[in-house]
C-alpha cells in the first residue's frame, strides 16, 4: 500500500501558483508605493493612499484564500535530503510569511480609518468610524511599516533560499511553483 508522502503531487496546482506569484507581486508593489507616498504632491497622496489601502485588501483577501486552499489541499514535500532542522526552518519561515501578510494589511485598517477620510472601494465608500487621531494613526502606521520591513526581508531571504535550491543544490524547488 501506497503511503501518503507518494500519493503527494510533485508541484504546486494552477491556483497556489497564481496566488504565489500575484502576492508576491502585490507585496513589492505595496511596499515600493508604501515607502513612497511622500514623493507624491500633496493633493495627490490622498488618492494614492487610498490605492494603497484597495491593493492591500486586496492582498489580505488572496492570502486568506490561499490559506484556505493551503489547508485543504496537498502540497509536494519537501525534498526528502533536506534536513529535519532545516524542514522545521522552512515551516517556520513559511508560517511567519503567512502570519506577516495577515497581520500588515490588517494594521493598515486603523492606519487608514484614524486619518479620518472614508476608504473609497469605487462602488462603496467606508466611512471612518471614529474621530480623526493624527498621533494614534501615525503610531500604527509606524508598526505597519515594521512589519513591512521585516516581511520584505523574510521576502529576500525566502527568495535566496529557493534560487540556492535551484541553482546549488539543483533539486529543482523552483520548477514547483513555476508558472504554466
Ligand atoms: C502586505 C500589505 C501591505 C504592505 C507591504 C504595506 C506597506 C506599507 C509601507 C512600507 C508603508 C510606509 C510606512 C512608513 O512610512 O513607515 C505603508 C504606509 C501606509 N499603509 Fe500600507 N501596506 C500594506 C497594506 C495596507 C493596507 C491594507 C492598508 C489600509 C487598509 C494600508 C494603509 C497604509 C497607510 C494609511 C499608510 C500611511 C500612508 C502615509 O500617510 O504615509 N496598507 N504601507
Amino acid at each position: 500500500m501506497q503511503d501518503s508522502v507518494d500519493l503527494a503531487p510533485q508541484t504546486y496546482d494552477r491556483t497556489q501558483i497564481v496566488l504565489h506569484w500575484a502576492i508576491a507581486l502585490l507585496i513589492f508593489g505595496l511596499y515600493a508605493v508604501g515607502l513612497s507616498i511622500d514623493l507624491f504632491d500633496k493633493p495627490v497622496r490622498p488618492f494614492i493612499i487610498n490605492l494603497h489601502a484597495v491593493f492591500g485588501l486586496t492582498l489580505l483577501l488572496l492570502v486568506v484564500v490561499r490559506i484556505f486552499w493551503r489547508l485543504t489541499h496537498k502540497s509536494p514535500p519537501l525534498p526528502a535530503n533536506m534536513s529535519p532542522l532545516f524542514q522545521k526552518a522552512a515551516a517556520a519561515g513559511h508560517g511567519l510569511l503567512y502570519l506577516l501578510t495577515v497581520a500588515i494589511p490588517l494594521l493598515g485598517v486603523p492606519a487608514f480609518l484614524y486619518r479620518g477620510r472614508p476608504l473609497d472601494l469605487g462602488l462603496i465608500q467606508i466611512p471612518a468610524p471614529f474621530e480623526a487621531n493624527r498621533d494614534l494613526a501615525h503610531q500604527v502606521t509606524e508598526i505597519h511599516g515594521l512589519l513591512a520591513n521585516i516581511l520584505i526581508a523574510l521576502v529576500v531571504g525566502h527568495v535566496l533560499v529557493a534560487l540556492y535550491h535551484q541553482f546549488v543544490l539543483r533539486d529543482d524547488l523552483l520548477t514547483r511553483m513555476r508558472p504554466r
